[in-house]
């Protein structure tokens, strides 16, 4: 295999050139040149509002058009109809769960995970209150890290409407067998809502494949700008009730995207999708943008994986560590690499704190995957030491981070 072209890529990320390690991406990753500069220019070249005669507008549409259809080409969609961008990822789901919701009342039940992100909780939680709902929880298996099929099997019956469900954990960075949980879901007519946010930064989702009506992912968190985007099948966008002004758009993409929509970051949008393809093609991919894209994935990937189970190596070797995810060098396909921690004797805000004052960006606290803290036993408050890697990290930036982190918990 060609050996990944980390100085190239890393190139691309002004941010980069910063002393500071990365690590904190599940939160939000660095930005490539041309994102930056795509998002510049349509602020000179396209600062008009969308369906005009002149060129500015025309060139507005022109962004519009090429983000939904770049967001098609990453999620595996078949056009950009099926895309709908908005605020954030959680505005979005709240958005879409009022709109599906009010066709639904009591004797109608949803299933939410014990795994998410309450980004894809709490929305459905809210509408269940609201519209007297049963609300049933699907527990994540503490053996294998992830939502098993066998355990939502006795979930399911024909009241079922909605499996909302992550693809990879915030936390632990385990990925769920969403095919067959989506299959499962809907042999009982259930809609399923997937959660892709943190799979979509190491892996090509493939809607077509998994079998889900909606899968929801932020741009920030692969290396574009902040907007959520959520791809849905087409008809259930276009018979859904859109919360939209009167004389808004009737048809998708523009169906659930009432208001202006933010021209300068969707152009980021379609250039994060480009950044990709352009790293798809310079590890040897070619074809189409999709096609490219997978190239890029499979190549970070490849880099990435071993990185992270160096990372896993290298905390397991402290005293006193606990890894909140998988661990096995054998089972790191059923990961990304996203890396928890918690130790007995330290607060993990305490080590955050401590890895920030020496230029290691790192993550804690529950990071909004509530209940999976609670059913792993941790405190809430202090939740995890979060440490996750993006394809421009690099073996040195993990050593240090590994030994930074062993001075602290030796004190
Ligand atoms: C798994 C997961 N889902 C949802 C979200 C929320 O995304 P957004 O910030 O776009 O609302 C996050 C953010 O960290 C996340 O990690």
């Amino acid at each position: 295999m060609t050996r990944f072209p980390i100085e190239q890529v890393r190139a691309q990320f002004p941010a980069l050139d910063n002393p500071a390690i990365y690590l904190d991406n599940p939160a939000g990753t660095q930005v490539p040149r041309q994102v930056s500069a795509a998002v510049g220019a349509a602020t000179t070249d396209a600062a008009s509002n969308l369906g005009g005669y002149f060129q500015a507008s025309q060139a507005a549409d022109a962004i519009y058009e090429r983000a939904h259809e770049a967001m098609a080409a990453l999620l595996g969609g078949a056009s950009g109809s099926e895309i709908t961008i908005g605020q954030s990822m959680t505005m979005l789901t709240f958005q879409m769960s009022r709109s599906l919701g009010r066709q639904w009342g009591p004797g109608d039940e949803l299933i939410v995970t014990q795994m998410d992100h309450e980004g894809n909780v709490s929305p459905w939680l809210h509408l269940a209150e609201e519209r007297g709902m049963t609300v049933r929880w699907l527990p994540i298996n503490r053996d294998t890290w992830r939502i098993e099929p066998s355990d939502l099997a006795p979930l399911l019956n024909e009241h079922t409407r909605l499996l909302a469900l992550n693809y990879a954990s915030n936390m632990t960075g385990s990925i769920n067998p969403v095919a067959d949980l989506s299959r499962l879901a809907r042999s009982v007519g259930a809609l399923v809502y997937v959660d892709a946010v943190q799979f979509v930064p190491h892996g090509k989702a493939d809607v077509a494949s998994l079998g889900c009506d909606f899968l929801a992912c932020s741009a920030y968190k692969f290396f574009g700008p902040h907007l959520g985007i959520l791809w849905g099948r087409e008809a259930l966008l276009t018979e859904t009730y859109a919360y939209a002004v009167r004389c808004a758009p009737q048809a998708p993409p523009g169906r659930h995207e009432t208001g202006t929509p933010q021209t300068e970051l969707l152009a980021g949008v379609a250039a994060a999708a480009d950044y990709l393809g352009w790293l798809g093609e310079l590890t040897g991919a070619s074809g189409s943008l999709a096609d490219r894209i997978a190239g890029a994935y499979q190549a970070a990937t490849a880099y990435e994986m071993p990185l992270a189970q160096q990372l896993i190596d290298g905390l397991r070797a402290i005293p006193g560590v606990s890894v909140q995810g998988i661990t096995d060098p054998r089972q790191l396909a059923q990961r990304v690499p996203t890396v928890s921690i918690t130790h007995r004797g330290h607060r993990n805000s305490a080590l955050a704190r401590a890895l920030a004052a020496q230029g290691i960006n790192v993550w804690s606290g529950h990071n909004y995957a509530l209940e999976l803290a609670r059913r792993l036993g941790l405190d809430e408050r202090e939740g995890v030491l979060r440490i996750g890697l993006a394809h421009y990290n690099t073996a040195e930036e993990i050593d240090r981070t590994v030994a930074a982190l062993d001075a602290l918990l030796r004190h």
